[in-house]
């Protein structure tokens, strides 16, 4: 706005000055005088260049805003990754706090309440009367009870913690248990169509592939109203990364993504994101969800 007010004043300045100085009669004088050097025809050059000037003022001016136009939706983008950041490290927090509660609380009940049973029962096998067959035998029998029961919630905690069928008998195995168990618990199919690969996976790879097909699931179960699920898991074409594709046959997602309030997905992405991998996300509302996750390969260790 002050840019206009100079340039209207200078405009109107140089025509009083010019009315009173009468200076086109005193340049076109001029101009006769020199016709010689042809300087009047100077004038329309120089009019076509202030015009080019004009121009490249407008340019720059347009390319300066997309920039700061992009520059904010960069600095949006950045804070928005921030936030979720944010929330994804309280609840990564959050879930560590509750599985260490609930597992204290498992080993504090029962634990606790089976050691002190087969406390009790040595104790009484210990002190039983040489005639005491029965009672000995009773007691043996909770002892064997306890400690059966003792053995699944270690087991149950362990596969909390960390699948163990994931060491035992590799990825494919894991996910293959992962996806009957699933079935069995949902009543919604799950087909798992794995493909060996020709080099070992790295451990982090594994437990990535794993938590996102744990995560997958987990979210059909609570979400997609879905009848079957197929998960395929391959090597790409050069062998140098690993290919996951999930789909389910569901409702699709209804809000557009980074809408939703969870934290499932985010997780997902900062997963994938740390092994500098590959997340696609497609769906449409009525044709389901598909992922498409690409895991380049770490080396296994011996
Ligand atoms: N397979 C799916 N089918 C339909 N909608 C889905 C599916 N997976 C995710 N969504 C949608 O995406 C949203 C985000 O999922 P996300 O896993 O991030 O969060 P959540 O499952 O709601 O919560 P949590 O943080 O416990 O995972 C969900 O609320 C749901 O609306
Ligand atoms: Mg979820």
């Amino acid at each position: 706005m002050t840019d206009l007010v100079i340039i209207s004043l200078a405009v109107v300045l140089c025509f009083v000055l010019s009315s009173q100085l009468d200076l086109s009669e005193l340049m076109a004088m001029f101009f006769k005088r020199h016709e010689a050097w042809q300087l009047d025809e100077w004038l329309l050059s120089f009019f076509v260049f202030s015009i080019g000037l004009c121009w490249f003022a407008f340019r720059r001016n347009a390319e300066t805003n997309t920039a700061l136009r992009e520059r904010i939706e960069a600095e949006q983008k950045v804070a928005e990754l921030l936030r979720q950041n944010r929330d994804l490290s309280q609840a990564l927090i959050r879930v560590q706090e509750d599985e260490r509660r609930a597992l204290a609380r498992d080993l504090h009940d029962e634990f606790g309440q089976n050691c002190t049973a087969i406390r009790t029962d040595a104790n009484y096998i210990f002190h039983a009367r040489a005639d005491d067959s029965a009672g000995v035998l009773a007691s043996a029998k909770r002892i064997d009870h306890a400690a059966q029961t003792l053995h699944a919630l270690c087991r149950d905690m362990l596969g909390r913690l960390r699948p163990p069928v994931l060491d035992s008998l590799g990825l494919h195995a894991a996910v293959q248990e992962l996806c009957e168990t699933w079935e069995e618990q949902t009543g919604v199919a799950c087909f798992f169509f794995p493909e060996e690969f020709s080099v070992p996976v790295g451990d982090d790879v594994a437990v990535t592939c794993y938590r996102l097909i744990q995560e997958a699931l987990t979210n059909v179960t609570r979400h997609a109203d879905a009848h079957k699920v197929r998960i395929d898991l391959s090597a790409t074409s050069d062998h140098r990364a690993v290919k996951l594709h999930i789909e389910d046959d569901g409702c699709g997602m209804a809000e557009p993504e980074g809408s939703a309030l969870g934290l499932g997905i985010v997780g997902m992405r900062e997963r994938v994101a740390a092994l500098h991998g590959e997340i696609k996300l497609k769906h449409a509302p009525g044709s389901g969800l598909s992922i498409e996750v690409i895991l380049p390969l770490t080396k296994a260790k011996a």
